[in-house]
């Protein structure tokens, strides 16, 4: 039986801000051709995520992916997926000043199909968004709780929990919008505060440990699926047992490879 999702429908930047108040937007992360083509006519975007340092490459946090890397990972996402939108997350260190974000963006343009990118920061990077947008980048930011600052807070800290930070988040999410960002992801935010953040702005907001207020959802593709199990973040649904149906299968071939029951003689040449 082959799922498939009749309302699809290929997203652009247009498409996307008009989505607001009118559909919940889902966004699921990839970071190959294989996945992504399983994900093509689900999800409304694909986030090649810097996360693949963690999930993927194993590391403890994102910040030693390479722009080249994530050129590499959204060439293959786009190959398997050619009819999703699918956005490069750029890089820790890939868009320090304007000059240096917008020549990085460049080459990610020219490099691989990408729709987007998207870039960490509020309105201390909103400068940057905005040099990006005029000159025909389409940008997706990323307030709250944000990942690449995880050594210079000294952890993650989920955001939103007084009134002087609300303010802040609000700050930052009308920053961007008027920069000119199509869309925002709100992670790791009080859904108090996320819901007051999404009012705030008439572009969509995406939400990861955010509640369910945002104009939309991202999950990490490994955490929804179940296939990484040091540990489950409270925001996480595991909507498959990855990890377990993936041994036991493994484990099913060792032991047929062991009994001689695999190859068959209806699998042998
Ligand atoms: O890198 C990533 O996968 C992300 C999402 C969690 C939003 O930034």
């Amino acid at each position: 039986m082959s799922i498939i999702r009749a309302d699809f429908e290929k997203m652009n930047v247009n498409k996307i801000r008009k989505a607001k108040g009118n559909k919940k937007l889902t966004v699921i992360t990839a970071y190959d051709a294989l996945f992504a083509k399983l994900f093509e006519e689900m999800a409304d975007m694909i986030l090649v995520g810097d996360s693949l340092n963690m999930s993927f490459a194993g590391k403890k946090d994102t910040l030693s992916a390479t722009l080249e890397q994530m050129i590499y990972h959204t060439n293959a996402v786009c190959t398997g997926a050619p009819k999703a939108f699918v956005i490069l997350d750029m890089p820790f260190g890939s868009y320090i000043n304007k000059d240096q974000a917008l020549s990085n963006a460049v080459k990610v343009y020219q490099e691989c199909p990408a729709a987007a990118i998207k870039i960490e920061g509020g309105e201390d990077r909103a400068y940057i968004i905005e040099h990006l947008c005029k000159n025909s980048i389409a940008v997706m930011a990323h307030i709250g709780l944000m990942p690449q600052y995880v050594r210079s807070e000294g952890g993650y800290k989920v955001r939103g929990k007084t009134q002087k930070d609300i303010d802040q988040l609000i700050k930052d999410a009308l920053a961007v919008e008027k920069a000119g960002a199509f869309c925002i992801v709100i992670e790791g935010v009080l859904s108090e505060a996320a819901k007051k953040i999404s009012q705030a702005v008439s572009i969509p907001t995406i939400g990861i440990g955010a509640g369910k207020d945002t104009d939309g959802q991202v999950l990490v593709w490994s955490d929804m699926m179940g296939f990484f199990e040091d540990f489950k973040p409270k925001f996480v649904r595991h909507y498959l047992d990855g990890a377990n149906l993936v041994k036991e299968a493994l484990n099913n071939f060792v032991n047929d490879v062991q009994n001689e029951s695999f190859p068959s003689k209806k699998e042998e040449y």
